[in-house]
């Protein structure tokens, strides 16, 4: 430390007005603080979060696809820099904190380094990265996807229950999408990236651990399913007669609870399930339903999938139901770098706090960012594990205390990333 500077400090009470000024921007007469990506909000959300990157000192721009940067020029003249940052959208019903505590954590780390005199030899750039959760056509990340170069315009031509394409809904968001295609970043120069998180389930809370520092980031698997059988009187047709799309689709939802079960640490869950016509006195014609496997192993998501492709076969067979499975690419799990976790590690307990190191079941835009530069995962605990849904909960304690981690992680990234190699 030169003489000026000082012990960075981190002001919760400036991290918690930030959470509950965004959880006042939220999509109206819906449950819990939905700000979904291509909602009627979220750009609003976004402008605030644009507005604290300035008064926290940084130079920002947006891309192509959505992604607001926030930049604080290093005192180095080589290029190079560090990425943090999260996510600001939510799904429906979501709660306060999920990507929140991210962003907003990163922008606290910004007031907290230059308000100790701190200047880093890296630039570092500050990400709000678009849509992160699973939009209404199935695809997530899709900001660091178009950053690593990975959105596509099979992507695009997506469609939603109505028959829209995920271009047509970004462009009433004023995201035109072949800028989005054109959004690919240069990572060349980028050092390493850190995400703050909530861990979203009871493992830190479990295991009293107030930081936790993760190792992977599940695989997934997502899938469309359409079972197409033909529409007849309820109260006539013969139940050995009918070809009910409904119950192959029910069936299938509960294979891929069976098949879930068989797995170490898998996961598996449906939902956005339709069955029309919408009538109880009408044998269901078509019904669609969008699901998804999660796992640490790849292999097993490719037993899932076929275990699955092989219990919708049967269940439509035995009933004259028509099966169609569409895939989106699968994931695969998604490490963390070696180096930034010992980085991490050396970190946590320079700050004398507890830590846990663990895999992640939820997706992160660290999984995708982690192809392009080493990565690296911080979690804060969650109140009874509980996420995605309006009770999801982390004391302010523990989020100061994540961002603390954070701060000094990238003070001590700062002095030793030189070291460390795109694939370690
Ligand atoms: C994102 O929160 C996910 O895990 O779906
Ligand atoms: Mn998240
Ligand atoms: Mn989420």
């Amino acid at each position: 430390m030169s003489a000026a500077e000082r012990e960075p400090q981190v002001v919760a009470d400036r991290v918690d007005a930030a959470i509950h000024a965004l959880a006042d921007v939220v999509e109206s007469g819906r449950r819990g603080w939905t700000r979904t990506a291509l909602g009627p909000v979220d750009r609003d959300a976004r402008a605030i979060v644009r507005r604290w990157m300035v008064e926290a000192g940084l130079q920002t721009s947006v891309d192509g696809a959505g992604n607001i940067f926030g930049l604080l020029p290093g005192t180095g003249s080589r290029g190079r820099s560090l990425m943090v940052g999260s996510h600001t959208d939510t799904v429906d019903g979501g709660g306060r904190f999920d990507g929140i505590v991210g962003v907003v954590g990163a922008i606290e780390a910004v007031h907290a380094l230059r308000e100790s005199n701190h200047r880093l030899e890296h630039d570092l750039v500050v990400v709000d990265f678009f849509n992160e959760e699973p939009n209404e056509f199935g695809l997530s990340c899709v900001g660091s996807r178009a950053m690593v170069g990975e959105l596509n315009a099979t992507h695009l031509d997506l469609t939603d229950t109505h028959g829209i394409t995920l271009a047509q809904a970004l462009r009433r968001i004023g995201i035109d999408a072949s800028s989005a295609l054109a959004s690919r970043y240069d990572f060349s120069g980028v050092a390493a990236f850190l995400e703050l998180h909530i861990e979203q389930g009871p493992y830190l809370e479990q295991h009293g651990s107030q930081i936790g520092l993760v190792e992977s980031i599940t695989g997934i698997a997502r899938f469309q399913a359409l079972f197409s059988g033909r529409a007849d009187h309820a109260g006539t047709m013969p139940m050995d007669r009918r070809h009910d799309a409904g119950c192959a689709a029910a069936g299938t939802v509960l294979a891929v609870e069976r098949i879930a079960r068989q797995g170490r640490d898998s996961k598996g869950t449906c939902g956005q399930v339709t069955f029309t016509p919408e009538a109880t006195n009408v044998v269901t014609e078509h019904a669609e339903f969008r699901g998804e496997f999660r796992g640490p192993e790849a292999q097993w998501l490719r037993t899932a999938q076929e275990a699955l492709v092989s219990a919708a076969e049967a269940e439509g067979s035995t009933r004259g139901v028509t099966v169609e499975i569409d895939w989106l690419p699968t994931q695969d799990p998604a490490p963390m770098s070696a180096s930034v976790l010992s980085t991490l590690s050396g970190v946590v307990d320079g700050l004398g706090l507890s830590s846990s190191r663990l895999f992640s079941g939820a997706e992160h835009d660290a999984a995708i960012l982690a192809r392009a530069v080493p990565a690296g995962l911080i979690f804060v605990p969650s109140q009874d594990g509980r996420s995605h849904c309006p009770e999801e909960w982390t004391d302010l304690p523990d989020i100061a205390a994540g961002v603390t981690t954070l701060t000094h992680a990238l003070l001590a990234l700062d002095r030793t990333a030189s070291t460390i190699g795109a694939t370690s």
